[in-house]
């Protein structure tokens, strides 16, 4: 008997860059078998362009329009778990889309122990520098709260250590449901 889970709706994992939300989604997928997404990945290969080219060429506004399309198109799909983009709770109709359609998880990191974890801050234009991003992250965290069903605080743990505990939040919450085989 393999431990197979169902998922009831999709999850949506938010938090600042460097949280873990890529990482976690992953982990959890495999040791669930349930599938997976990261939004910027789907984007790049949607856009057939890197995030940080097309925030060269579009600014971060033209950015934000591609993000809400994708995160309006992973909603409406059999439910999935979603690793989000950090700036995702920015906008207000990400937000309903969020709230409305999901289950969200807060994967909470601040900027000083997300800046120890990012190997390569060249891909991400808007973690250029560590000041910013203090202020960035300390501007998000109220917009995270407002739309987290739940959050799990990830200072020094390890992905698969934050995965097991978000998996009994999904479990408890009738999100995660354990299929017999
Ligand atoms: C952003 C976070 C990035 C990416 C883009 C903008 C942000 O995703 O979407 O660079 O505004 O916080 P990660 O949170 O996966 O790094």
């Amino acid at each position: 008997m393999s431990d197979r889970y169902e998922l009831k709706r999709p999850v949506f994992f938010v938090g600042f860059m460097g949280a873990g939300k890529t990482s976690v989604a992953r982990r959890l997928a495999r040791q669930c078998h349930v599938a997976s997404v990261d939004m910027d990945t789907y984007l790049e290969r949607r856009e057939g362009k890197k995030v940080k080219a097309i925030f060269a060429e579009s600014g971060e506004e033209g950015f934000r329009a591609l993000e809400t399309d994708v995160l309006g198109e992973l909603a409406a799909k059999e439910p999935l778990l979603v690793s989000c983009g950090g700036g995702v709770v920015t906008r207000e109709e990400n937000r309903a889309i969020l709230e409305r359609a999901g289950f969200v998880v807060h994967l909470k990191v601040s900027a000083d122990e997300a800046a120890g974890r990012i190997s390569d801050t060249s891909t991400r234009p808007l973690f250029q520098n560590l000041d910013a991003a203090r202020e960035r992250c300390e501007e998000r965290g109220p917009l995270y709260e407002r739309v987290a069903d739940a959050t799990v605080d990830t200072a020094g743990k390890s992905v698969p250590a934050i995965a097991r505990e978000v998996q009994n939040v999904l479990v408890k919450e009738g999100v995660l449901c354990q299929q017999r085989k």
